[in-house]
């Protein structure tokens, strides 16, 4: 696994709560689900588990906190691993599984289809597929955890971040309250404001981190390792459109080496927008990097 990712879903892990917190979660009541009730017997330990979908077998782990209280309705969130990869690697990589991160959170780590999200050139799967995987699971998990429907989460990596993109510009997206790729690979939302993306809502919280040397999803688009990529700062000018945002700000830190943008869009939200550029983020400067971006957000 790069390092880059590693430090990527530290980033994406520490961020994914704070962002529905001004934007979603506010007035909004828990709706707890069918699997409020259940009995799960191995807390804090991640399990495996499989899933037919589209006449295909598919698999997920799942982390329940250690103190998992079964009529509690927890947030969700669903970890999408880069490719070449499994979800098992991305909750290592990223540490997301550990109380520090996710005491009170139920850890969702999908597998891809020989080790890839659609929309890649090298994906095994269609769009269609993979999204009806992603529905079904949260069938499933609805019936089986105590879910707090209203704080459904997905964050991910690289070919698994373009995957997140793809499922917020889906009519699937509209179950989640939030999204936050990392190094995002916008394979299927490269073709302007409407062209690629039909978001079920508007605003719909959106928050993006890359790094500008990234050396394999290129901070300024071009031709990537499945598919013709969008520059990030085009593709978060399309969001802005959709979230109807309307101002934005950067704070800069770390010598400005770090700029965080948080826009302000439909109906006031402030920061349901928000992109994190790391300049040196890339493979010769990851660990000055771990230190910079970890000081930025904890
Ligand atoms: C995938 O797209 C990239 C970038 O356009 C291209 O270089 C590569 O040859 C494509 N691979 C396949 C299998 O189509």
């Amino acid at each position: 696994m790069h390092p880059f990712y590693y430090i990527a879903g530290i980033i994406a892990a520490s961020i994914t709560p704070g962002l529905a917190a001004p934007a979603v979660t506010i007035g909004v009541e828990a709706r707890a689900t069918s699997g409020c009730g259940k009995v799960h017997l191995l807390p804090g330990v991640t399990t495996y588990h499989g899933l037919a979908s589209s006449g295909r077998d598919r698999t997920y782990s799942v982390h329940l906190p250690s103190g998992y209280d079964k009529s509690k309705p927890y947030p969700v969130v669903l970890g999408f691993h880069g490719s070449s990869s499994i979800g098992l690697f991305f909750e290592v990589d990223t540490k997301m599984s550990e109380s520090r991160f996710s005491a009170n959170k139920i850890m969702v780590y999908p597998n891809g289809v020989g080790g890839a999200w659609a929309g890649a050139n090298y994906s095994q799967v269609s769009v269609d597929e993979d999204l009806q995987f992603v529905t079904d699971l949260l069938t499933e998990l609805r019936g089986e955890y105590c879910v707090d429907d209203s704080r459904i989460y997905a964050t991910g990596i690289s070919n698994g971040g373009g995957f997140v993109n793809t499922i917020a510009c889906s009519v699937v997206g509209g179950q989640f309250a939030a999204f936050a790729p990392a190094s995002g690979a916008y394979y299927t939302d490269n073709f302007g404001v409407t062209g690629g993306c039909s978001p079920a809502r508007s605003p719909l919280p959106v928050l993006e981190i890359h790094g500008g040397k990234d050396a394999s999803v290129f901070y300024n688009g071009g031709e990537g390792e499945g598919g013709t990529e969008p520059p990030i700062s085009t593709w978060l000018g399309w969001w802005a459109e959709r979230n109807a945002c309307t101002t934005s700000k950067v704070e800069d830190s770390f010598d400005g080496d770090v700029h965080h943008t948080i826009w302000t869009c439909a109906g006031g939200a402030e920061g349901v927008l928000q992109h994190w550029k790391v300049d040196d983020l890339g493979k010769l400067f990851f660990l000055l990097v771990v230190h910079k971006a970890s000081a930025a957000i904890y």
